[in-house]
C-alpha cells in the first residue's frame, strides 16, 4: 500500500518537473519507478576535484609572483626603493586583479603583519594557516615549499609562503633609509610590515575558487 502511495507522489512530483509524469505512471513501471525513487532528483553536484584545482592554484600564484617579481626588480633597477614603492603601491593591485582574471581564481597576498591595510590583512583561516606555517617552518620545513590546500563549503583555499629574500629588505627590513621611511609614512600610514630578517615568512600568496 505504501509503495502506491509513494509511485502516486513520484508521479506527481514528476508531473510538476513535466514531460517524464507519463512514463511514471503506469502499473507496469511501478517497480523501476520505485527504485528511481530513493535517488535524489537532482544528482549532487560532483565533488571538487582538489588537486586539479590546486594545480591550477599553484600556476595562479606562481604567474602573481613572477610579475610582481619582473616589476619589482625593474623599477628598482630603473630608479631604486622609493621610486619602485609608488609602483608596488598602484601596479601590485592591478597586477593581482589581472591575474585573478586570466586564471580564474581570486589571487591575493597576506600577511601578519600586513603593509596595505586594505588587502594585505589575514582573515581569520588565512590567520590560522599563517600561524601553521609559522610553526611548520620552526619545526624544520623549508619556507619555499609550505603549502596549504582545502576545500570548505563551497570554497575551495590554497595558500603558498613568502620567505623574504635579501632583495625585500630594503622596504621590509630593519634597516630601512630614511627616504623609504618618508615614502612608506605617506603612503602607508598603517604599515606593520618592516622589521622582517631574511628568511622570515613576509606572508603568503592566496588563491580563493567558489563554486
Ligand atoms: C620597493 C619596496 C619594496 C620591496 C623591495 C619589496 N616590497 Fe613588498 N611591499 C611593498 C609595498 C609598497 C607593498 C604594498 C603593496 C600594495 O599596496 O598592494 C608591499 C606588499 C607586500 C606584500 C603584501 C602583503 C602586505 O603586507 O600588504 C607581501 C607579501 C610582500 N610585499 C612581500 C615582499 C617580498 C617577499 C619582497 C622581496 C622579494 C618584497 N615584498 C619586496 C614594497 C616593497
Amino acid at each position: 500500500m505504501k509503495k502506491y502511495v509513494l509511485i502516486a507522489s513520484l508521479a506527481v512530483l514528476m508531473g510538476a518537473c513535466g514531460e517524464k509524469a507519463e512514463q511514471a505512471a503506469p502499473a507496469s513501471e511501478a517497480p523501476k519507478a520505485a527504485e528511481q525513487a530513493q535517488t535524489p532528483a537532482t544528482p549532487p553536484a560532483p565533488a571538487p576535484d582538489k588537486a586539479a584545482l590546486t594545480e591550477q592554484a599553484k600556476a595562479a600564484v606562481q604567474a602573481l609572483g613572477s610579475t610582481l617579481k619582473g616589476e619589482l626588480e625593474a623599477a628598482m633597477t630603473a630608479g631604486g626603493p622609493v621610486e619602485a614603492m609608488g609602483i608596488c603601491n598602484t601596479k601590485a593591485p592591478e597586477i593581482a586583479k589581472a591575474v585573478s582574471a586570466e586564471k580564474g581564481m581570486e589571487v591575493s597576498r597576506v600577511s601578519l603583519k600586513s603593509r596595505n591595510a586594505k588587502t594585505g590583512v589575514a582573515n581569520d583561516w588565512q590567520t590560522k594557516v599563517l600561524n601553521d606555517f609559522e610553526t611548520r617552518k620552526t619545526a624544520g620545513e623549508d619556507p619555499a615549499t609550505l603549502v596549504y590546500s582545502e576545500v570548505v563549503g563551497n570554497e575551495f583555499r590554497f595558500m603558498k609562503a613568502i620567505p623574504t629574500g635579501a632583495v625585500c629588505l630594503k622596504c621590509h627590513g630593519t634597516d630601512i633609509s630614511p627616504a623609504v621611511t618618508a615614502k612608506l609614512t605617506e603612503l602607508y600610514p598603517q604599515d606593520k610590515a618592516t622589521g622582517y630578517k631574511e628568511g622570515d615568512l613576509r606572508g603568503a600568496f592566496v588563491a580563493v575558487k567558489h563554486f
